[in-house]
């Protein structure tokens, strides 16, 4: 990008990235990386390819070229969730800002493309935001767009697994005395299970108290035919999605996964209240991961995401279990998405 400054500051993995295009401004984005993913890749896919079933975790989706097809996703006609839910907080923005008030310091874990939080940011007037990603590319080319739209706006991008450690990068915390707001939209709270999300949550609510706010998207119980669509779209990008673990998998990890012999698989567990997605092998075959070898027989699948969809009541409950307290709650008129605003 022209005119955009590079600096390497006190640590090693912080740059700090002055927005020079325009001298009045005293916009700051500083890169954080924390690094804490890339020797797990390896050690993950293994262990998950050893068991059976099959599984790899679903963060792992999220190369650059994984969080450029989910972006696609997210605007499909089938997939309502981000469009419900960028209308819910456009209709609520003031009612927002009314509780959560502004100067905060706003943290959000998993905010790679920063796409939401435009919406908040006017309302909000926090001190400083900190989006938290696992993709380094992703996360830096949102928030070096996110600085040229907000000027006015601190920003301390941190490329970290959040689901390993809910870190601050220092720096974003010693300059910022204010309440702490977690924003987690997305409905990624789906993909952990729910034991999972009320460990996650609690680490939210460590990471904001004593007094903080927890602005999280839920995606909602529905029709079957609706959710089987939104993970089925026509056009198959969310196929690719899937497909593109395997990819990623073959040029980190030195592997043979022969695509044409995968498909995607989604399927809703109306028991379970989730989506889950899987690869499904076509036939028998062997894959070699470095110097490891793998057999999957025909109709075998690894079990790549789930998707778990909550009432509102059945999520106020489970975040009481990790500390919060229900504020407030906004649903869309057809009942297809929640956004609940909680407190420590
Ligand atoms: C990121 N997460 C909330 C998405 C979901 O709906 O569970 C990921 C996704 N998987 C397939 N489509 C979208």
């Amino acid at each position: 990008m022209d005119n955009i400054a590079y600096a390497i500051t006190d640590s090693e993995s912080t740059e700090v990235i002055t927005n020079t295009r325009n001298s009045l401004n005293k916009n700051k984005l500083c890169f954080h990386d924390l690094h804490s993913t890339t020797s797990k890749f390896a050690s993950d896919v293994l262990q998950g390819l050893d068991k059976r079933p099959a599984s790899i975790p679903p963060k792992y989706f999220y190369d650059a070229k994984g969080s450029q097809l989910f972006d696609a996703i997210t605007k499909l006609p089938e997939y309502y969730q981000s469009r419900t839910e960028i209308t819910i907080l456009q209709d609520n923005a003031d009612e927002i800002a009314h509780h959560v008030g502004t100067g905060s310091l706003l943290i959000e874990p998993g905010g790679g493309s920063c796409a939401k939080v435009h919406i908040l940011l006017e309302g909000l007037k926090p001190m400083a935001y900190v989006p938290m990603d696992i993709s380094s590319q992703h996360l830096r080319l949102a928030t070096e767009e996110l600085a040229t739209a907000f000027p006015w706006l601190e920003i301390h991008a941190t490329c970290t697994d959040f689901t390993q450690s809910m870190v601050l990068p220092p720096t974003a915390v010693e300059n910022t005395e204010g309440t702490k707001v977690a924003f987690f939209p997305g409905s990624s709270i789906g993909n952990f299970d729910p034991a999972s999300a009320v460990k996650f949550l609690t680490s939210i609510a460590q990471l904001v108290k004593p007094e903080g706010y927890l602005l999280i998207g839920v995606d909602l119980k529905k029709d079957k035919n609706i959710l089987h669509a939104a993970y089925n779209d026509a056009l198959g990008i969310t196929a690719q999605f899937n497909l593109n673990l395997l990819q990623r998998i073959n040029h980190e990890l030195d592997a043979d996964f022969d695509l044409s012999g995968w498909q995607h698989k989604a399927i809703y567990n109306e028991q379970a209240g989730r989506i889950e997605m899987h690869l499904l092998s076509l036939r028998e075959q062997q894959v070699s991961i470095g110097q490891s070898r793998f057999a999957f027989a025909n109709g075998e699948t690894i079990h790549s995401e789930n998707s778990y969809k909550y009432s509102t009541r059945e999520f106020i409950k489970l975040a009481q279990h990790a500390g919060f307290q229900s504020v407030a709650l906004w649903v869309d008129a057809d009942n297809l998405f929640s956004v609940h605003l909680f407190r420590v």
